[in-house]
């Protein structure tokens, strides 16, 4: 990998069109980009787990300057679309509330294997999920910032899986441990780093923090983005992470399927006022 691909200075933003502003992408905007932010630990946690392959090192920390530069458009958009957001106040109550653990050695995952098919699930995830973001907004300004980061994550997952295959070579785990993780990785979607960004982004005060009260918040906003075409692209990816084909039958079984929750829990979501 060498520079990055884009700069905040390759976007737009005199195009702004405060009139197309969606407040509720702005709350998930604000969201995402305190999330992106927090790349650097990442990066620490990945040196860490990958001690002894400086190739390897190098490529993540290159990755997490992406991930930053992500937090920093996202950011930036969210100060052009509301200028009384205290983006430092927001990201100092995300960090003091969220912390990974940086001092361990070994992959949370069990392997490395396992570390990287969760970084595929993960990039899945935001890939798919800044597409979604990309077209469901009208305001021009984030709709192209979301298209370059789209394409980052894209690329991330691309660097997570050649770096998963070469060390499946070695560890060779097995299906089950492969598919463990992937899910286990899915499942946590709904965790709390995006539910604590969530409050952190859009509670300034003294509102204490609750997190299926966030959590419901958060994916109410986010699982109403999806289009099928968005969820047919990201169960193909997430197949192909965890050693399964990504136009199979499995494929054309789930995709559907997962669609369809989707937006059911969004509605369902949406009809309790989460
Ligand atoms: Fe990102
Ligand atoms: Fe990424």
């Amino acid at each position: 990998m060498g520079k990055k691909h884009w700069t905040l200075d390759d976007i737009d933003w005199g195009a702004f069109d405060p009139a197309k502003v969606d407040p509720e992408i702005v709350r998930i905007a604000k969201a995402a980009s305190l999330v992106e932010h927090n790349g650097y630990d990442y990066a620490t946690y990945l040196c860490n787990v990958f001690h002894d392959d400086p190739d390897f090192q190098e490529t993540a920390r290159h990755w997490a300057e992406e991930e930053v530069q992500h937090g920093a458009v996202l950011r930036r958009w969210a100060e052009h679309a509301d200028p009384d957001w205290d983006f430092d106040a927001a990201f100092k109550r995300f960090t003091d509330g969220f912390r990974l653990d940086l001092k361990t050695a070994e992959s949370v995952r069990g392997s490395r294997t396992g570390e990287l098919i969760a970084r595929c699930i993960v990039e899945t995830g935001t890939s798919s999920y800044y597409a979604a973001l990309g077209d469901a907004t009208d305001e021009p300004v984030l709709k192209q910032i979301c298209k370059n980061i789209a394409a980052d994550e894209l690329r991330h997952y691309k660097l997570f899986y050649t770096a998963m295959k070469r060390y499946q070579a070695v560890e060779n785990l097995g299906r089950w441990g492969r598919l463990r993780t992937g899910l286990g990785r899915i499942l946590e979607s709904e965790d709390d780093e995006l539910a604590y960004a969530y409050y952190a982004a859009n509670e300034p005060g003294v509102v204490p923090y609750d997190r299926r009260r966030y959590s419901r918040a958060y994916a109410r906003r986010a699982y109403g983005l999806y289009r099928p075409r968005h969820v047919e692209r990201g169960v193909a990816m997430a197949l192909k992470a965890i050693g399964l084909k990504g136009n199979g039958r499995v494929h054309r079984v789930l995709w559907p399927l997962a669609s369809r929750l989707m937006r059911a829990r969004a509605a369902s979501l949406a009809r309790t006022g989460a």
